[in-house]
């Protein structure tokens, strides 16, 4: 359902120092995404279509991978404040909310922001902010409240903190729904007068209590949704957060995954009914897997892969863009890309298609009821008939199409005599 009148920014434009890495921290893949894809998709599906992302560090890249916002430059980053504030001239005269998502912050749920937004809005407050009591709040922004009544004082940053606001566990995830017009009134009177000589983001909501607006603070539905990546560490716990919310989500669709704990499965991935994924297999964004089929062990199927119901994917077998037809197997040692399996098919042990030849990728096509032999290359592009057969080790030259219903063999492979129509 969509948020009438809410805007987001995602901010993207930093360069993530303690990443140590020539790419910039949004960028880097969390479940077979950009980290900064995740935060988009959540403010999406919370029904936040319009969403812009502030971009500086390898904008050009950034503006590349993701698809279907609007972006602003802050080429010179100057703190979180700048970054919102750079947006001043493309939500001029915008008078709805602003949600404001921290691209590094890649677990926050479409569930949560709606909360906020929803629960904000039935508060009255002129902002609200996702906080969270943690064990940990080394690196985060602690909240200050008034000791008497809990009231909202401020946020203070760790790098300014004292000894005793260290000790604070409340802290701010980076979150926030704000008034337009007096967001961007706060952001004019924002002062870089802390120890990072920045434009704080989080100085805004000290405004906005001062100014006697409502500021109100929301909690997140799972307190890891407001887990921020700063570093590699960070970006291997989001990965295992994720993961484990990807498994849950497939075993809850009537998927059997024998042992989660070493089953990876990437984001953007279909599963039918009634499949069983065996230990040790790694299943990639974008691939489609029907109903009844059965994954591994030891399986590794990458982007483009489709299997139809009933299919089976067995050990030491890899595949990439290819489309294996309904009780086709393939169970061990095979490399098939680029290939198209009709149903019925069975891929002996060690078949492998090479699909790949200076620079070019070639098809190869396997129609129903083909049977290949163990060890048998297929040099593509190149196409196997209905119910025709490989010997052992055969290898099938490019072009040479095998007809329906022959058998080939040899090196490369000939038709046996007498045999095909
Ligand atoms: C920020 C918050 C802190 C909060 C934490 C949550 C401020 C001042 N502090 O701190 O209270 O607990 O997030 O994770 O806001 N960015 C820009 N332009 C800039 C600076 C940053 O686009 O000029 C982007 C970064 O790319 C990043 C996000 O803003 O995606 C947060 O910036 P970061 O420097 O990581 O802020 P923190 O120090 O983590
Ligand atoms: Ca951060």
């Amino acid at each position: 359902m969509s948020l009438s009148n809410v805007k987001a920014i995602v901010l993207a434009a930093g360069k993530g120092e303690r990443m140590n890495s020539s790419r910039a921290k949004v960028l880097h893949t969390l479940v077979g995404r950009p980290v900064v894809q995740h935060v988009v998709n959540a403010a999406r599906t919370a029904g936040v279509g319009d969403v812009t992302l502030v971009v500086g560090y390898q904008g050009d890249a950034v503006r590349k991978a993701i698809a279907g916002v609007a972006f602003v430059d802050q080429t010179d980053p100057r703190g979180t404040g700048d970054a919102v504030n750079r947006c001043r001239g493309a939500f001029s005269g915008f008078d709805g909310e602003v949600l404001v998502l921290c691209g590094d912050a890649p677990l926050i749920s479409a569930e949560t922001i709606r909360s906020m937004v929803l629960g904000g809005r039935e508060r009255k407050a002129d902002a609200v902010m996702l906080t969270c009591c943690v064990d940990d709040p080394a690196g985060y922004g602690r909240i200050k409240r008034d000791e008497r009544d809990g009231h909202f004082l401020g946020i203070v940053e760790e790098a300014d903190a004292t000894e005793e606001e260290r000790g604070i566990r409340e802290i701010n995830s980076g979150a926030y729904v704000f008034k337009a017009r007096p967001l961007f009134e706060a952001l004019a009177t924002l002062k870089p007068d802390n120890a990072k000589g920045e434009y704080y983001l989080t100085d805004v909501l000290r405004w906005f209590g001062r100014s006697g607006l409502r500021v109100e603070t929301a909690k997140p539905l799972d307190a890891t949704e407001v887990y921020g990546i700063n570093d590699r560490r960070d970006l291997v716990a989001a990965t295992n957060f994720l993961r484990w919310r990807v498994l849950d989500h497939h075993m809850a669709g009537g998927v059997t995954i024998v042992d989660p704990s070493t089953t990876f499965i990437e984001a953007d991935v279909q599963i039918g009914r009634d499949t069983i994924v065996h230990p040790f297999c790694v299943i990639r964004a974008g691939v489609t897997i029907g109903e009844g089929c059965q994954v591994g062990p030891f399986a590794h199927l990458r982007e483009g892969t489709v299997l139809r119901d009933g299919a089976e994917i067995g050990d030491y077998v890899e595949t990439k863009n290819t489309t294996v037809g309904k009780k086709s197997k393939a169970k061990h040692l095979s490399y098939l890309g680029d290939a198209t399996l009709g149903d019925g098919v069975n891929i002996g042990a060690g078949t492998i298609t090479a699909n790949y030849d200076k620079g070019v990728k070639s098809r190869t096509v396997i129609e129903d009821g083909v049977h290949t032999g163990c060890n048998t290359v297929l040099v593509a592009p190149v196409k196997l008939g209905k119910n025709s057969k490989t010997g052992a080790g055969a290898v099938v030259p490019r072009g040479q199409d095998v007809p329906a219903g022959a058998v080939v063999v040899g090196v490369p492979a000939k038709p046996l005599k007498g045999s095909g129509s």
